[in-house]
């Protein structure tokens, strides 16, 4: 039985979707996230650089917090850098890409389904491939949603700014007449009821926060690697490289109460 914690992050609030459903579905388990809100949003910067960072975090956790998995909570930098972090790192990496891709395909009944994501995860190609992979008889429309990330930051998940944003961007995966929409953004699922206002009933929004926690617990299950459940409530520790009382309310908000303390990084760390 493993007691070491599982690290995740991502460049700020939107991976809290993953560890909310990786508390609920591994409650035992200890964890430490670690939001970049200092150097947040990833998606309208290089793939090289998101790489960068994505590499100096993972170092970070791995050395300094001695974790025993990775989960990539966040889709521009598991576009960037998911593989290279698996061949790189002595412990197992998860990613959200192939788990959003997966429960997406299960989701759909006509075959035709919509990612929307950052500019960079769009760009990057991750999601045509996956879908390639998993799934090539399924009809792919992407769309890059700048400006989303930032309205979730600043904690703005319904506003009438974000539904007007929202008509403009999701109008070529509304056009695509697609049945499911995947949300390929781990910021994506707080604005989830603007998406679907403008998405209409008919259509299903997927996250991958559930697939991915769901995917973590199939690694750990009857492994060396798990935490013995009867010990009790794991611990969730919480760091921010941005204003860390922001972290904390904010981050409280979107998260619930296991959020209710938050350290600070500064790079280089
Ligand atoms: N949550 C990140 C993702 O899934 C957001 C990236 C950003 O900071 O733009 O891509």
């Amino acid at each position: 039985m493993d007691d070491r914690p599982i690290g995740m992050f991502d460049s700020g609030f939107g991976g809290l979707t993953v560890a909310r459903a990786l508390i609920d579905l591994l409650p035992a388990e200890n964890l430490v996230y670690l939001g970049d809100t200092g150097r947040y949003p990833y998606g309208p910067r290089s793939l090289t650089e998101v790489r960068d960072f994505a590499h100096e975090i993972s170092r970070w956790l791995y050395e300094h917090h001695d974790v025993k998995m990775l989960i990539v909570a966040c889709n521009t930098a598991a576009a960037a850098a998911l593989t290279e972090l698996q061949d790189g790192l002595p412990i197992p990496v998860v990613g959200v890409v192939e788990p959003g891709v997966r429960s997406v395909v299960r989701a759909t009944a006509s075959k035709r389904v919509g990612v929307i994501g950052t500019v960079g995860t769009i760009g990057s190609g991750a999601y045509q491939r996956a879908m390639a992979d998993v799934a090539p008889d399924v009809e792919l429309t992407c769309a890059a949603c700048p400006g989303f990330v930032e309205f979730v930051e600043r904690g703005e998940t319904r506003s009438d700014q974000v539904h007007v944003l929202a008509e403009r961007l999701l109008e070529p995966v509304r056009a695509a007449g697609v049945d499911a929409l995947l949300l390929g953004c781990t910021h994506y699922p707080f604005l989830a009821r603007t998406i679907a206002d403008v998405m209409g009933r008919d259509v299903v929004l997927v996250s991958s926060a559930d697939e991915t926690a769901f995917e973590v617990r199939a690694m750990l299950d009857g492994t060396a690697l798990a935490r013995n459940p009867t010990t009790g409530e794991g611990t969730r520790t919480w760091f921010s490289s941005g204003d860390v009382d922001v972290f904390r309310e904010l981050g409280g908000r979107l998260l619930g109460p296991e959020l209710d303390s938050a350290s600070a990084v500064r790079w280089p760390a």
